[in-house]
C-alpha cells in the first residue's frame, strides 16, 4: 500500500514524465503556465502524437500543427485569436477527422485578450522552435 505522501509523489513523477520531453523545445515557462491556467492544456498538447483520453486522437490540435499549418499565412494571428476568445465553428471544423474535438468552445471567459494574442503567437512560432 503507497502512504499519502508517496502517492503523491508518484503523481507528481508521472507528470513531469510526461510533459518533458513534449515540452523539451517549445519550453517556455511563461507561455505553458498562461496555458495551463487557461485550461488550454486539457486539448491540447505541444507535440503531434500524443493521445487523447481513452487513446483516441487528441481532442485539439497539437500546436505545433497549429503553427504548420498557419505558417506564412497573413492575418493568421488576428484571426487565431479571436478562435481562441470566441470558439470555432462545428460545422466548418479546421481540423475534422484529424482531432476527435468537433469545435472549440469560447475561451473568452478563461484567458484575457491580450493573453490570448500572446498564447496565439508563441503558438505560431513553434515551428520556427523544432528547427533550431
Ligand atoms: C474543450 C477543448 C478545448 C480547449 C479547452 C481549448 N481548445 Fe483550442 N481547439 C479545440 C478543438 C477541438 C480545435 C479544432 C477546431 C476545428 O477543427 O476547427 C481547437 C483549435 C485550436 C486552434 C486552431 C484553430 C483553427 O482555426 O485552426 C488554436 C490556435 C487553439 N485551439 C488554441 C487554444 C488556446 C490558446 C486555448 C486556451 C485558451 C484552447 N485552444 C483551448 C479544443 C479546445
Amino acid at each position: 500500500m503507497m502512504t499519502p505522501r508517496l502517492a503523491l509523489l508518484t503523481a507528481l513523477l508521472a507528470t513531469a514524465g510526461a510533459a518533458c520531453p513534449a515540452w523539451a523545445d517549445g519550453r517556455n515557462d511563461a507561455m505553458l503556465k498562461l496555458a495551463n491556467g487557461s485550461g488550454c492544456l486539457t486539448c491540447h498538447h505541444i507535440e503531434p502524437g500524443a493521445k487523447g483520453p481513452d487513446g483516441l486522437a487528441q481532442i485539439g490540435p497539437a500546436w505545433r500543427e497549429v503553427a504548420l499549418k498557419y505558417k506564412g499565412q497573413a492575418g493568421a494571428e488576428a484571426k487565431l485569436t479571436q478562435t481562441v476568445l470566441a470558439g470555432s465553428n462545428p460545422y466548418e471544423s479546421h481540423w475534422k477527422g484529424k482531432v476527435s474535438g468537433l469545435a472549440m468552445p469560447p475561451n473568452a471567459v478563461a484567458i484575457k485578450e491580450a493573453d490570448a494574442k500572446q498564447l496565439v503567437k508563441w503558438i505560431l512560432g513553434l515551428d520556427a522552435a523544432k528547427k533550431s
